[in-house]
């Protein structure tokens, strides 16, 4: 029943349908079409401009926001995952700073990074601060 009406579609309703359509011999032709003959004309070049969309969808440039969701932009890329170790007995300073923006150049230093980061993005993150306590 499905198929019937696919096939009545597309050997006889489309054809008929694509035969009464004013498509002009030449580029030309297309500025002599009457309004009536336009209003016939745009269903039919709305088809084609979405499928020539949808054909040519896979090869159009990603939308860069998708690059930008990214974290990580250039730290240690070529590791599976960022993993960084500091001993505690290692921190011999009564305060430090350690990047939570991932745009230190002394990662996981904080570097001030983040205070650029944050100007051009409008974000408001900033560095994990230890500190030892005074006694
Ligand atoms: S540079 Fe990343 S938090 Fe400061």
């Amino acid at each position: 029943m499905v198929l019937e009406s696919v096939a009545r579609i597309v050997k006889v309703q489309l054809p008929a349908y694509l035969k009464r359509l004013p498509v002009p011999e030449s580029i030309t032709g297309f500025a002599r079409l009457t309004v009536s003959e336009w209003l016939r004309l745009l269903p039919f070049l709305g088809v084609l401009a979405l499928l020539g969309y949808l054909a040519l969808r896979p090869f159009l440039p990603k939308k860069k926001q998708q690059k930008d969701s990214l974290i990580n932009l250039k730290i240690q890329k070529e590791n599976p995952k960022v993993v960084n170790e500091i001993n505690i007995e290692d921190l011999c300073l009564t305060k430090a700073a350690y990047c939570r923006c991932w745009r230190s150049k002394t990662f996981p230093a904080c570097d001030g990074s983040h205070n650029k980061h944050n100007e051009l993005t409008g974000d408001n993150v900033g560095p994990l601060i230890l500190k030892k306590k005074e006694v």
